[in-house]
């Protein structure tokens, strides 16, 4: 029975009424203080309007959360119906295209609520709003600078210093040096970046979604951390036009040279 209602539901778009209920469940649940933001903008878990997920993967995260991450699982919490809903309410906001409504307020100090605005020099501004575009998948959801942003890829600042020409050069072609391949003890794996160590536990960001989910383990449960040269950076010629890129090499050498 379970099965037959699956297969119908990867066969048919869901009916208006389901995604109504998902997204009243959502407004509930999921975008909620520090989670999702309203209407699947992003907050302090991964922003999801207007991104395509596979269903099974959704049906999985939903029911059972990302281990060890803030994402917990709602299969105890939620009716399957409920949670079918919400899928299709996620699945729904694939193709969101009308302007979101604002973003969730944050707790202080934490994200877009508290970001001040830009006051640098004009020449810096379009490629500081590029760079922290909260409409695409923006370099700042992975890269610190001037005070903003996530530290979780590298310090751009040595790199800002070089010719604007160099910089979008080197953003172009970035080879990973530091990016993991985690293996846990239950055969799972994922592109990782180590965030801390202490005790016997290990933080690791999973960069299988953006933005990357922070996991926490006991050190026993990571079996391996291998070098992973494969891993692809964002594409970022497919997010940013050519003049954009230039316009973040200027601003990112403004940001760390004052130049
Ligand atoms: C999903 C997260 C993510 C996003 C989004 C992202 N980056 Fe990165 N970036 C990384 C990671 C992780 C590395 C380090 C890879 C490694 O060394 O293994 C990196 C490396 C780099 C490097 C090389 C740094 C060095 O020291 O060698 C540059 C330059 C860079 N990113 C620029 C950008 C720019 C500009 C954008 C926006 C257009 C961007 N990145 C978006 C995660 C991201």
């Amino acid at each position: 029975m379970i099965l037959a209602a699956a297969l119908m539901m990867a066969q048919s778009a869901a009916a208006p009424a389901t995604i109504a209920r998902g997204e009243t469940i959502f407004a509930q649940t999921c975008s909620v203080g520090y989670c999702h933001g309203a209407a699947g903008t992003a907050a302090r878990g991964p922003r999801l309007r207007g991104r395509t997920f596979p269903r099974e993967y959704l049906d999985r995260v939903v029911a059972d959360g990302i281990p060890n991450s803030a994402m917990p699982g709602w299969k105890d919490r939620l009716k399957p119906d409920d949670m079918r809903a919400v899928v299709e309410y996620v699945v729904s906001l694939a193709t969101a295209t009308e302007a979101a409504p604002p973003a969730n307020p944050m707790p202080p100090g934490v994200g877009p609520a508290t970001l001040p605005n830009f006051n640098g020099p004009r020449l810096a501004e379009r490629g500081h709003s590029a760079f922290f575009d909260a409409t695409r998948d923006n370099c700042g959801i992975c890269h610190a600078m001037g005070g903003r942003g996530n530290a979780i890829g590298p310090d751009l600042a040595k790199i800002a210093e070089k010719s604007p020409r160099d910089v979008v050069a080197a953003v172009g072609s970035v080879k990973a040096q530091h990016v993991l391949t985690a293996t846990l003890a239950d055969g799972e794996t994922f592109p990782a970046l180590q965030f801390a160590q202490n005790g016997g536990q290990i933080q690791l960001f999973d960069l299988t979604v953006i933005p990357p989910v922070l996991r926490t383990f006991n050190r026993a449960e990571v079996t391996s951390l291998r070098a992973n040269p494969s891993w692809a950076h964002r594409d970022v010629a497919k997010i940013y036009t050519a003049a954009e890129l230039g316009d973040i090499a200027v601003y990112l050498r403004w940001a760390a040279t004052g130049k």
